[in-house]
């Protein structure tokens, strides 16, 4: 950043000084000739004096030059760190004045609540909140808070179709779709969450005959996108009511029909039998939360599947994933 305009800075003088020069000698008489002629010595010695003494003035003039930029350039380097630690400052001013107006996750917010409402029923509440995930921006996602400060981050949430989840990798990064109806919270703040407090995982899922079963794992993590948001779940819970149809996405890296890190060697699972939705494939899935939604349960691969809770071609009516530190 400094090299480059003081490097420019030198190159104008030096062109500079060659065409003083040239013009000296072309203004004189050229000395070849003015030798033929034999024009007196004293001439010459007068002329390369001359030359020589302009040579000394540009010198040190090119000396100067130098020490005025190079005190210009120490002076805007000092500028630069300052603004520097004043951007820092500000930041960091920023974050504590969001981390005292926005919690981290759903769980501050049930225990902010129940401080607040302390002495009155303390009744289940769903809404929409707006949460701060640590070194993330304020998001807005649906919290299920319960009796007792209990808060859990719904993360995904389907019960009707009326999301589009046949996204690119960039659109599942960042979360989509209306927190009070069906969404997703996005890679990178589940990636802020998880990893800044152990967080575990619970599955609410409704089948179309009414039935309606939950699951939960003690860990869930995922990873940033230099490991493409890889996925840790582990220690299911053994009196959940649906088995363990996780177990074979632990480790994956996150999936698009843009973005094929899934273990199919004929294609992506997202776009042969994931119905586009963006998940941690292996080849292909046994869960598949953000399948193409369908009205009815159907039998064919793509849709909403818990399996083994139903067959993996089975869609479910509503699936919702929640997560809440331990
Ligand atoms: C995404 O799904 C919608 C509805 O399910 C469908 O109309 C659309 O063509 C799909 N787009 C892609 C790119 O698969
Ligand atoms: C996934 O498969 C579809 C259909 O074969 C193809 O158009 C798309 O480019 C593939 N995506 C990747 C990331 O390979």
């Amino acid at each position: 950043m400094v090299r480059g305009p003081k490097m420019a800075v030198l190159m104008v003088v030096v062109v500079a000084t060659v065409s003083m020069v040239r013009g000296s000698l072309a203004a004189g008489t050229n000395p070849s000739i003015a030798r033929t002629a034999s024009i007196p010595l004293t001439s010459a010695d007068t002329r390369q004096t001359a030359i020589e003494s302009t040579l000394q003035t540009i010198l040190s003039t090119m000396q100067e030059n130098h020490n005025q930029l190079q005190s210009s350039v120490r002076e805007v380097m000092r500028v630069a760190r300052r603004t520097q630690r004043e951007l820092t400052e500000l930041r960091e001013d920023t974050d504590l004045i969001l981390g005292q107006m926005y919690k981290p996750s759903c769980q501050e917010v049930a225990e902010d609540l129940h401080d607040g409402t302390r002495g009155r029923t303390n009744e289940a509440i769903v809404g929409v909140y707006t949460i701060k995930p640590p070194k993330y921006k304020p998001t807005q996602v649906r919290c299920e808070l319960g009796r007792g400060a209990v808060g859990w981050t719904v993360i995904l949430s389907r019960s009707n179709g009326r999301e589009r989840f046949n996204r690119t990798y960039r659109e599942y990064q960042e979360g989509f779709g209306d927190p009070s109806d069906e969404y997703y919270i996005g890679n990178e703040p589940l990636h802020r969450l998880t990893t800044w407090r152990s967080h575990q995982l619970r599955v609410v899922m409704e089948d179309f005959d009414g039935q309606k079963a939950w699951v939960q794992y003690k860990i869930f993590r995922v990873a940033g996108p230099e490991d493409n948001y890889q996925l840790t779940v582990d220690e299911f819970e053994a009196d959940s009511a649906a088995g363990d149809g996780l177990k074979i996405h632990n480790g994956m890296k996150f999936s698009t029909y843009d973005k094929d890190d899934d273990d199919n060697k004929d294609g992506n699972c997202s776009q042969l039998f994931g119905g586009g939705g963006g998940w941690w494939f292996t080849n292909c899935y046994h869960v598949l939360p953000t399948g193409r939604y369908r009205s009815v349960g159907g039998n064919e691969y793509g849709g909403l599947a818990w399996y083994p809770w139903r067959n993996v071609k089975h869609s479910l009516k509503a699936m919702t994933l929640l997560i809440r530190t331990h």
